[in-house]
């Protein structure tokens, strides 16, 4: 049986919707106050009424556009200042898809903002003021994109490769400190993200409720990496078994032997 966090306040990014919406309808059942960020005021007042009423949980909203400096610093500060924070779900994300090479660059470069800058900020804030007081939880939303080539969608599987090795990168300097890190890499889950799954076929695509149930039971284990949809644990393991013993192949002063300017040159 797998320990529970302590609680205190959970901040969610991303709740108006989707994923993040279901983090805080189970956050708020299993205790924690909350306060919800996304863009849009009204989804986020109708969830705090209904969240605040069925469970006596404080919640509050922090409007704010991830994708403007002005506005992340401002949550930034939230989670560098409020003692109660104990837990950030880094969720907020933005999915442009279409080739890389006819895409609107301001389109992409706008969900670099929110997928890699917003994320990689608010888990900054979050570490030192967690590493403050020895404890806390950081949960990234990366995805199963991190570990696949994605024609169509190569910007936004390159912002999830990025949250992944951010994760495990995190764990290396806040684990010793007492701080929880976690990557979250769901499949195809039925959000308005992908259209709630239609046209995939249905085995599929997971239910939101699913995806949050297992990745809070992952947090609950103190996974670093959880793949709600991975039934072969073994299989995602031995990736990154491999991925260590690369490790002292990977440094050292002289270039590899097909790299030998003189042999290509004779040749
Ligand atoms: N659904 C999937 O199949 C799937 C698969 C793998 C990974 N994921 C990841 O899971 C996370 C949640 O996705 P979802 O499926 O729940 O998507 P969703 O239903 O579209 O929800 C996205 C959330 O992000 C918020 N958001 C977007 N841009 C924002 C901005 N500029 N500032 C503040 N908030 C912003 C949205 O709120 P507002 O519009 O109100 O701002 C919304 O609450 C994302 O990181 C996504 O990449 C999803």
């Amino acid at each position: 049986m797998s320990a529970q966090l302590p609680l205190g306040t959970a901040l969610i990014t991303g709740a108006s919707s989707g994923i993040g919406e279901v983090y805080a309808d189970r956050l708020a059942k299993r205790g924690h106050d909350l306060i919800l960020v996304a863009r849009n005021a009204d989804r986020l007042a109708v969830l705090t009424e209904r969240l605040a009423g069925a469970t006596g949980r404080k919640v509050e909203t922090i409007v704010a556009d991830l994708g403007v400096a002005a506005d992340r610093r401002r949550v930034e500060s939230r989670l560098r200042d409020d003692q109660s924070i104990a837990l950030l779900i880094n969720n907020a994300g933005v999915l442009a898809s279409g080739p890389l090479a006819s895409a609107n660059a301001d389109d992409v470069e706008a969900m670099l903002d929110v997928n890699v800058t917003a994320l990689t900020r608010l888990a900054a804030a979050a570490a030192a003021a967690f590493v403050q007081r020895g404890s806390g939880a950081i949960v990234n939303l990366s995805s199963v994109m991190s570990m696949l080539d994605t024609p169509n969608t190569a910007a936004y599987g390159a912002t999830k490769a990025y949250v992944l090795s951010l994760t495990h990168s995190l764990h290396l300097e806040l684990a010793p400190r007492g701080v929880q890190v976690q990557a979250v890499l769901p499949g195809y889950t039925r959000t308005p993200m992908i259209q709630d799954g239609e046209g995939l076929p249905p085995e599929l695509v997971m239910e939101v409720d699913d995806l949050v149930d297992a990745a809070l039971a992952g947090l609950d284990q103190k996974e670093l990496i959880t793949i709600p949809s991975q039934h072969k644990l073994d299989s995602y393991q031995q990736v990154f078994q491999a991925r260590a013993d690369l490790v002292s192949h990977l440094v050292g002063n002289k270039p590899a032997a097909r790299y030998n300017a003189t042999s290509s040159a004779a040749a």
